[in-house]
């Protein structure tokens, strides 16, 4: 159902693969009817992205009602992934002080459909992330925004230093944008610099925004060895809720005192 032969890697400053048709028409039109038939979602967020999201009983009352959607999920589940654990700051700064040879890796993924308004702002994922990877199912027009973007940190002296998880946009600058095109899928890996986001959609004379979103995370911090340096998560407790979790996180080198 995937034709994985499509996928193609993409210069960037961190690894990226794209295939252009690699979901057929006919799939991507089942899975937006089996989306669009959903009563109910579990969230709403980032301006306006409706989401069934792996672990909640509407996702597996959905897998269970959606012939498609669910056969999609089980090639990405194979029964080595564990289901994704809220873990807030503390606990995380806990398992990073620890060794851990085989760290478990969860799947999450959910079924998305987002309208006029949803945005998300450039940011690296969360620091237990290792790969993403992202399913568009309708054709949305250049104008209409709802681009996923992809960003580099401007070249400055501390470049190889620091990688914070919400750079300010004066510090980056635009790689690449990807219009969503039925059944294009991108994946790619989560590094200290691999930034990313999704400029407004305008939801006008255009379909919704349908597409499926997962991700492979460990259990656990991830530490990223590239070259000779070593980038260490500094996770830093939040107030404000940002993204998904309660805490923020910069890759440094220097190793965190906890
Ligand atoms: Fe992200």
């Amino acid at each position: 159902m995937l034709r994985i032969e499509k996928l193609k890697k993409f210069k960037n400053n961190f690894p990226i693969l794209v295939g252009n048709k690699a979901i057929s028409n006919h799939l991507c039109a089942s899975l937006i009817k089996e989306i669009s038939s959903s009563e109910t979602f579990d969230d709403l967020i980032m301006g306006g992205r409706s989401r069934i999201n792996k672990g909640s009983k509407n996702f597996k009352k959905y897998i269970n009602r959606s012939k498609i959607s669910k056969k999609l999920f089980q090639l990405f589940n194979t029964k080595k992934f564990t289901i994704k654990k809220k873990i807030n700051s503390t606990e995380l700064k806990a398992l990073l002080s620890k060794n851990y040879k085989h760290p478990n890796v969860n799947l999450d993924i959910d079924f998305s459909v987002s309208k006029g308004g949803y945005r998300l702002r450039p940011h690296r994922d969360d620091i237990t992330r290792l790969y993403n990877f992202l399913i568009y199912l309708t054709d949305i027009p250049r104008k209409n925004g709802g681009s996923l973007t992809i960003y580099k940190k401007k070249a400055k002296k501390n470049i190889r230093k620091s990688f914070k998880r919400f750079p300010k946009m004066s510090e980056l600058e635009i790689v690449k944008s990807f219009t969503p095109k039925k059944g294009t899928v991108v994946f790619f890996q989560s590094t200290p610099n691999s930034y990313h986001g999704v400029k407004r959609f305008i939801e006008k004379k255009c379909p919704k925004r349908f597409f499926i979103y997962g991700s492979y995370a460990q259990n656990t911090p991830v530490i990223w060895k590239y070259k000779d340096a070593t980038y260490y998560p500094h996770i830093i407790y939040s107030k404000k809720r940002m993204l998904t979790s309660f805490h923020d996180a910069n890759y440094l080198i220097s190793e965190p005192k906890y």
